[in-house]
């Protein structure tokens, strides 16, 4: 079924004009060296994202405008000007250099949505430090595992985290020297742990940025592959200047907004655009505490005003699920602009958003590895539902056809030109925010690049006038609730368990969080797969690697498909559960 376009939206009266009013004209007039100028330098010298998105309001004598508005769970608002912001993550930076930590050393959070964390991730950034941050969801392994490739040497946490995720695996972490615990001090504190509030209270709050190359590293993100470890994607101070132009463009942040990014803030997005981007285009922004809750969130965007809101498909179908009654308790009449990442957004999502809020989500896409948003439907256009819309300005998609060597390395990256061939997204590098690297893994990385060209790894097609539609993953990640999950990291704790001696690890489709994880367990001599086996595998799992990647359910075979040289075909896994076509079998083991 196709759905019809949607007529570019002229806003309401009063309302400030789009942004980007005229695509072709920003595509042919966009320059980065304009944006940098637009952003201006730091007085010691080249860039940095904490004096993009806090110092510079200082300097400018608009400090006063409130950066952020934190809700806590028990609804309590507090108020945090650009000015105090600034304060704080100079305090910490302070505090950092008081501990000895050295510039490029790795400082990590693992946490919800809470003050300290945009107070660390700024500092960490003035200090000169790396910023890391873990998904709080994550269980001990994920955690250690990325806190061991990145060298974490600082991790600020709350005290309940620290007991439950890294405690039980710290003696795997000789680098972790400092663990910064926001929510205990004196007597209360774990050995091994330390106050961030009295190391903030002893320190003091005047600090110099020192001169930032733009190229320095700046922030790591983890993403997961198909195989091996998580990848840390590099990114530069220089990313900044994307989050600030991308804000613009594609979220049509104007200055003073009040604005939403309901993202976690252990992803990419919950950094990119739950912090610098909207600092560095200088809004409001809303961050609540709480986890996803229909009524609370409708209350959120009618009392905070909300003017642009920035969420996810997975959220937007919880809305959905709990019927437009609980929506209309509200007005919407200051929301100007809605967007969505993460995953494929279907497009009775994008008429709902018209349909309770006057306004259609519009669909971005981007990655951990692009750093900032890269494809969207802009505002002052016609919204095509079920596309991905189109490149930002300074940004050159394209769909190619790769050919591959035989140990799967990509060779050579042609465009395809007709209209609606599959094949994969690809873009020009050289933005910004691109990744630099994956820490510790030169090869993972030169594998993204064909023929000048970035290689997505997302399938995709465009049709004639240039619009991006989404069509699956060349490879086996698993995408839930806009978590990326390596089927890899899931069989590996599997693995360990006394019980199993293989497993492949699955998405299967689900109507709300677009996949859910299965797995498919070979079972050692001695064992037998009962009810009572899978409910404590998958207690197994969880508290290894915690909700979010855990299996939601496991099958018992007695041999999995594989292939002649012993890998287990997932995709056949997934085609035999789904009764789809098993496809090319030509590598399958004969007794598979
Ligand atoms: C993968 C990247 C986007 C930042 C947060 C996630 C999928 C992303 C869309 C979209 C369909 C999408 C892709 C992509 N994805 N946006 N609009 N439509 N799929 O970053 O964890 O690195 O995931 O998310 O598969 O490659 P990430």
């Amino acid at each position: 079924m196709s759905y019809e376009t949607l007529a570019a939206d002229g806003g309401r009266p009063g309302e400030p004009t789009a942004i980007l009013e005229d695509y072709d004209r920003a595509c042919a007039t966009f320059d980065w060296d304009e944006t940098r100028r637009l952003l201006g330098r730091l007085p010691a010298g080249g860039l940095n994202i904490a004096h993009a998105a806090l110092d510079r309001w200082v300097v400018n004598g608009t400090g006063d405008r409130v950066a952020m508005r934190f809700i806590s769970r028990q609804w309590q608002r507090r108020n945090y000007s650009y000015a105090e912001l600034s304060r704080l993550s100079s305090r910490f930076a302070n505090v950092l250099q008081d501990l000895g930590v050295e510039p490029g050393d790795r400082v990590f959070t693992l946490a919800g949505r809470i003050p300290e964390l945009y107070v660390s991730l700024f500092g960490a950034l003035k200090f000169g430090a790396v910023y890391s941050p873990l998904f709080s969801a994550f269980g001990p392994e994920p955690v250690s595992a990325r806190l061991e490739i990145g060298g974490g040497r600082v991790l600020v946490t709350t005290r309940s985290l620290y007991r439950r995720k890294v405690l039980p695996v710290r003696d795997r972490l000789p680098a972790l020297e400092h663990v910064l615990l926001t929510d205990a001090s004196g007597a209360e504190l774990p050995p091994g742990t330390r106050s961030f509030a009295e190391l903030m209270d002893a320190a003091g709050d005047a600090w110099r940025i020192p001169p930032t190359d733009p190229e320095a590293l700046a922030l790591l993100h983890f993403t997961s592959g198909t195989t091996g470890k998580p990848k840390g994607a590099m990114h530069a101070h220089e990313a900044v200047v994307a989050h600030y132009a991308t804000g613009r463009y594609a979220l049509d942040l104007h200055p003073g907004d009040v604005y939403w990014c309901t993202a976690d803030p252990g992803w990419v997005t919950g950094i990119s655009y739950g912090a610098i981007s909207p600092l560095a285009n200088g809004v409001t922004m809303i961050i609540d505490e709480e986890e996803f809750d229909a009524a609370r969130w409708y209350r959120i965007l009618d009392e905070e005003r909300v003017n642009v809101w920035y969420t996810a498909p997975t959220a937007i179908r919880m809305l959905m699920k709990q019927g437009k009654e609980l929506a209309a308790a509200h007005h919407y009449d200051r929301l100007r602009h809605l967007a969505s990442v993460g995953e494929p957004l279907n497009p009775e999502g994008v008429l709902w958003g018209k349909e309770v809020f006057g306004r259609p989500f519009h669909d971005t896409w981007w990655q951990t590895e692009t750093g900032a948003i890269m494809i969207a439907n802009f505002r002052g256009a016609e919204v095509r539902p079920g596309s991905m819309g189109r490149p930002v300005p300074g940004i050159e998609a394209s769909i190619v056809r790769v050919s591959r060597d035989d140990d799967g390395n990509p060779v050579a990256a042609e465009p395809v030109t007709e209209p609606g061939t599959h094949g994969e997204l690809a873009l020009q590098p050289g933005w910004p925010s691109m990744f630099r690297g994956y820490l510790g893994n030169e090869a993972r990385y030169r594998r993204c690049f064909a023929g000048g060209w970035y290689l997505s790894g997302d399938m995709a097609k465009r049709d004639a006038d240039g619009w991006f539609w989404f069509v699956g993953r060349a490879d086996d990640v698993i995408k839930s609730a806009g978590h990326l999950i390596s089927p890899f990291e899931v069989e590996s704790v599997l693995l360990e368990h006394p019980a199993v001696a293989e497993a492949g690890v699955i998405g299967l489709p689900d109507p709300v969080a677009g996949e859910v994880v299965k797995a498919f367990v070979e079972l050692k001599p001695g064992h037998a797969g009962s009810d009572e086996l899978a409910l404590q595998l998958v207690g197994f799992a969880r508290k290894r690697l915690g909700a979010a990647l855990a299996p939601r359910s496991i099958a018992f075979s007695s041999r999995l498909p594989r292939t002649r040289s012993g890998k287990i075909m997932r995709r056949l896994l997934k085609a035999r559960e789904l009764g789809l076509p098993e496809g090319d079998t030509s590598t399958l083991e004969q007794n598979g």
